[in-house]
């Protein structure tokens, strides 16, 4: 069930179809407008030609965000973020940038590691898979799920733009999901990312680039986690309070950085290589092995005490059939398979306290999807993310704006919610006329 069915009318509903279908059909049978036109679309090649949202344009016409796909750095005109990143520096500890970029941006830390103590005094993951933290105030790493038998189930670097397959999949299995995406991603797929949330499933930050994140220095860190925050916000409504670190390069400075911005650091016990399959020495048989010996020790005990974390992708068409292939073995062996915020009871995943996610105990019971107050902003709609609400200490991300296009993309009632699918509408027609 789509999210913003659960705000309007089916009537409404129809009559936009009707219209849309009437709209389009002289050009493309396809609504590449909304969240709900675009999760029809299973043809990989359609699924990937780029489209036009009209949040995200305004949004980089306005300066608001970084270039995409390149080192984030906060925004000069950006006094929010500027202001947000001053607030936390008593909280980054006086640890310096690992490596040497652009080297190490890439995970290149050979001029580094020679030098850098056994003692591993930074928590250092990519040194010594370290995931308890030395710096005093930090939480562990999330590596694996305490509930026994049970599976922490996320995939990293969507949304990718050919994922419905993989998406009907899993709704067709009724399984929730944690989604770590890449802000960059989100810019050029956000009906994609909307679709995560009406889905039901839990999206988390993975950086805006994708680069070892302890290479990069403090203001870097901070902007790649803060406009992907953002990122999410403009394009979903909500604001993340999770993360993965890319290759899982983490340390205190970044976990602290993380931290400060409500950032809780999720990792893994188990790499299923799926991202490296035909790269290097890794091959599809090698990942099948991976995914069959976690398998096994869920059926021989080994989880019988705490559940675990296996590293999966949406990267691309195979990490993406690897999840389908092995599901049916992995729900068998496994008693539960739960997003990570079901698993740790994290029934307000997000900044904006209108969305909650079912506790572990509710969806073991069956309540996979609780009622969500975050109705999806549409494709004619125009907020802006300039109010700085993803700090992590608003609670007022559920704003409703009204725009010259006339449409309030984020109500916060369910009459509202009618309201801006009406205006939506409008503005998608308008533009087609244009
Ligand atoms: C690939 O090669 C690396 C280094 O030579 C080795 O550590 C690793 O185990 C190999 N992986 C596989 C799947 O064979
Ligand atoms: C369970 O299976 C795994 C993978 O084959 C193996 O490494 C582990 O030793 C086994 N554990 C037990 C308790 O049998
Ligand atoms: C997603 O997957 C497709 C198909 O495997 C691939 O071609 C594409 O580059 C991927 N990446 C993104 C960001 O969508
Ligand atoms: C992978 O690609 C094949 C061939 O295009 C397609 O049939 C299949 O549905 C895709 N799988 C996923 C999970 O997207
Ligand atoms: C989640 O809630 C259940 C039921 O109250 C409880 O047994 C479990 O310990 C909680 N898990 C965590 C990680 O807090
Ligand atoms: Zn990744």
């Amino acid at each position: 069930m789509r999210l913003l069915s659960l705000f309007t009318s089916q009537a409404a509903v129809n009559s936009a179809l009707i219209a849309t279908t009437l709209f389009v059909s002289s050009t493309s049978a396809q609504d590449r407008t909304t969240e709900q036109g675009e999760a029809q679309i299973t043809d990989p090649n359609q699924e990937c030609t780029p489209y036009y949202y009209q949040p995200v344009s305004a949004a980089i016409a306005a300066n608001e965000f970084p270039p995409i796909w390149t080192v984030a750095t906060i925004v000069s005109s950006d006094t929010n973020a500027q202001a947000k990143y001053q607030s936390i520096q008593s909280q980054i500890p006086n640890i310096p940038p690992k490596g040497t970029q652009p080297a190490s941006l890439m995970g290149d830390f050979s001029n580094f590691t020679p030098t850098y103590p056994s003692s591993d005094p930074d928590c250092w993951w990519t040194f010594d898979q370290c995931t308890t933290p030395k710096l005093a105030g930090l939480p562990p790493d999330l590596a694996v799920v305490p509930e026994p038998d049970t599976l922490g189930y996320g995939f990293d670097d969507g949304p990718n733009c050919s994922h419905n397959v993989f998406y009907n999949f899993l709704s067709q299995n009724n399984q929730k999901a944690t989604m770590f995406y890449i802000g960059s991603n989100v810019m050029d797929w956000p009906l994609e990312a909307q679709r995560a949330l009406a889905d039901g499933h839990e999206i988390c930050v993975h950086t805006w680039s994708h680069r070892y994140m302890t290479a990069l220095t403090n203001d870097e860190v901070f902007a790649e986690f803060y406009y992907t925050m953002e990122s999410i916000k403009l394009v979903t409504g909500v604001t993340p309070t999770c993360w993965r670190p890319p290759f899982g390069d983490v340390d205190d400075r970044v976990r602290a950085i993380a931290h400060a911005l409500g950032l809780r650091t999720i990792i893994w016990k188990y790499d299923s290589n799926d991202w490296r399959a035909g790269t290097g020495n890794v091959t599809s048989a090698n990942v099948d092995q991976n995914y069959e010996d976690l398998i096994t020790r869920a059926q021989n005990g080994t989880f019988a005490t705490a559940g675990t974390i296996m590293l999966t992708h949406e990267l691309n068409n195979f990490t993406m059939s690897e999840a389908v292939k092995f599901y049916a073995q992995l729900k068998a062996a496994f008693k539960y398979i739960v997003p990570m915020g079901v698993a740790t009871n994290q029934t307000q995943p997000y900044v904006e306290t209108t969305y909650s996610l079912p506790s572990f105990e509710q969806y073991i019971s069956g309540t996979t999807t609780i009622s969500s107050g975050v109705p999806l902003p549409t494709d004619g709609s125009s907020s802006s993310t300039g109010s700085g609400s993803s700090s992590g200490s608003s609670s007022s991300g559920t704003s409703s704006g009204s725009s010259s296009t006339g449409t309030a993309s984020r109500a916060s009632s369910d009459g509202l919610g009618m309201l801006a699918a009406g205006a939506a509408f409008v503005g998608f027609a308008m533009k087609l006329l244009a």
